[in-house]
């Protein structure tokens, strides 16, 4: 008879991992060595020490296809990280400069309705914090709720509502990545959202600030949910973003986060969404939102 674990028969089997985990520590420590193994991985194909950290959501991945002296990782390649199953959404780690200040990007981020957990949606963030970086952008496609956010408008997020039904810190807490009980009275850094009005403004863009509303997805919202949210003070709705928030700033990260309005949320406009509509969308917008992250990041203290 074959047993799984080297060969011990279930019940010893049993007892050699209470061993092991009197010995190493819970499963949380293990999620700090992974961290550390995407790092050493990471390390040893770029020179390149970023500081900042940007994720492309959906449409909007073109960015990190500008940077210079790029190095680009397919996701596969990175132990710890699992791939992108959403369309739009091409998944690879590129590290690069970009106006001479060095830059690492997610082309593509994984969500929680693709059926991976919220530890396995954050691991990259977790191993940002480990290769040195301080501040992290995070860029999505959003429903827009207010009616002054058009379709095609940029929000700096001031706030989020976490209505995924679930935090990415249950579980075991590991203090070498933070407090169990983290402070989120200021996620999104109020200096880097005005910097972005300012930036903006000199682009001759307006960007609305406003309330980020994160949902499990992946159906898209009922109008009667829409105008739950709208109740609550939600300002756009979509489906990312407030895990990885979460996780960043237990980890004392500086968070910047933009939504890119590519449709209005259910019942606000009469049509029905579609993910083609959101794809267009953040095609259109790929210029001024380019720009904008330009700018941003020759600006960005620290
Ligand atoms: N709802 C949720 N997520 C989204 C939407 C939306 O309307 N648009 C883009 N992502």
């Amino acid at each position: 008879m074959v047993f799984g674990f080297g060969g011990y028969p279930p019940a010893i089997a049993g007892g050699i991992d209470l061993i092991t985990t009197m010995v190493v520590g819970p499963a949380s420590s293990d999620l700090y060595s992974r961290a550390e193994k995407a790092a050493h991985t990471i390390r040893s194909r770029t020179a390149e020490e970023a500081r900042i950290a940007i994720v492309l959501g959906s449409g909007l991945g073109a960015f990190a296809e500008e940077f210079e002296n790029s190095v680009s990782m397919p996701y596969q390649q990175i132990p710890g990280f699992v791939s992108s199953t959403a369309e739009g959404h091409v998944g690879s780690l590129v590290v690069g400069k970009v106006e001479g200040i060095p830059v690492i990007a997610m082309q593509g981020r994984v969500h929680f309705y693709e059926g991976y957990s919220l530890e396995e949606v954050t691991f990259p963030i977790r191993t940002f914090k480990l290769l040195g970086v301080k501040t992290l952008v995070l860029t999505n496609a959003a429903g827009g709720i207010d009616v002054q956010l058009n379709q095609g408008a940029l929000m700096v997020i001031s706030d989020h509502l976490n209505l995924m039904g679930i935090n990415p810190l249950r579980g075991p807490n590991d203090e070498r990545f933070g407090p169990r009980f983290p402070d989120m009275s200021e996620v999104y850094s109020r200096e880097l959202q005005e910097l972005v009005i300012e930036e903006a403004r000199s682009l001759g863009v307006t960007v609305r600030r406003g309330i980020y509303a994160g949902l499990a997805g992946p159906s898209y919202e009922t109008p009667a949910e829409i105008h739950m949210l709208r109740a609550f003070g939600a300002d756009a709705v979509g489906m990312s973003t407030v895990p990885e928030a979460i996780v960043a700033r237990q980890m004392g990260l500086k968070v910047l986060g933009i939504s890119c309005i590519t449709n209005m949320a259910a019942g606000i406009s009469e049509h029905p969404i579609n993910h083609e509509e959101v794809m267009e969308t953040g095609q259109r917008v790929r210029t001024t939102f380019t720009q904008l992250l330009r700018r941003l990041i020759s600006k960005m203290p620290g």
